[in-house]
């Protein structure tokens, strides 16, 4: 069964049709790179799955629907995103930032809490325990302790990455994790996203415009254009696409 699918799925703004009929699936472990020139409708793809915009069709995770589901009740289906601006949170540290990536998993007990019972104590120890290993993981270690806010740019794309990560997520939606970073950010980055890969078996649907990191890491490619799917399928093959080609030709986006 496929881990993730998108089924016919069609999106408007009042006469603007942003989707048409889209339709793709992702299999357990596997990264699709899905790319198009501006506006060809990529973010809305993901405020789709993760419950922001409501579309026509059928989207779902493991076989479930996530039609009319809330981001929450998405994310705590384990459908976890990153975002192109940051959502972090300027004034906490690194390791507090990745805490608050695990409220989509934290089953609360106001009461437990305030009294700080056993149970919230062990909660909070493997809550801390988690959010360690994603630290080792993105190799944040020496920033730990940093406040966010004071981080250069490309430490803080990891930061906002890894607190996609401490939700334990079995998908993540990523939205041009690249973008603003240079060639020596762009190779951690792709070493990391590897690594989740590998090492978490983790499924990724990646929205990205740096063709070479999508030829070396990508499994497949779907491709949209003006909201229509225009090419799928392995990346030799997608690339080289007279049809993918065109799309790109007169952008300023590729
Ligand atoms: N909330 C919205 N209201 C109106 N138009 C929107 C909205 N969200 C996206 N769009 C339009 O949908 C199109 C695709 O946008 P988007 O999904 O952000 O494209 P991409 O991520 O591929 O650059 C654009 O023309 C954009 O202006
Ligand atoms: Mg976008």
């Amino acid at each position: 069964m496929a881990e993730l699918s998108v089924e016919h799925l069609s999106l408007r703004f009042g006469g603007l049709t942003v989707l048409n009929d889209v339709s793709f699936a992702v299999q357990p472990g596997e990264l699709i790179a899905l790319i198009g020139p501006n506006g060809a409708g990529k973010t809305s793809v993901f405020n789709c799955i993760s419950g922001i915009y409501r579309g026509d069709g059928v989207i779902s995770f493991r076989g479930q629907s996530l039609i009319g589901r809330s981001p929450h009740e998405v994310a705590q289906r384990g459908v976890a995103r990153t975002f192109q601006h940051g959502e972090l949170f300027a004034e906490m540290s690194v390791v507090d930032n990745l805490l608050t990536g695990r409220h989509a998993r934290i089953a609360t007990n106001p009461i437990a809490e305030m009294l700080f019972l056993p149970s919230v104590r062990r909660a909070e120890v493997a809550h801390r325990a988690a959010v360690e290993r994603i630290i080792d993981l993105v190799e944040l270690e020496r920033y730990r302790h940093a406040r966010v806010g004071s981080l250069p740019f490309g430490v803080q794309k990891v930061v906002g990455f890894a607190r996609a990560l401490a939700s334990e997520p079995s998908v993540i939606l990523m939205d041009e994790p690249s973008a603003g970073l240079n060639r020596e950010e762009r190779e951690d980055l792709a070493r990391f996203i590897l690594r989740i890969k590998h090492e978490l078996n983790m499924t990724i649907i990646w929205i990205e415009h740096d063709m070479q990191m999508i030829a070396d890491l990508a499994d497949r490619i779907h491709v949209l254009d003006y909201g229509r799917t225009i090419a799928e399928g392995a990346p030799d093959a997608v690339l080289n696409d007279p049809a993918v080609l065109a799309a790109y030709v007169g952008t300023a986006s590729a």
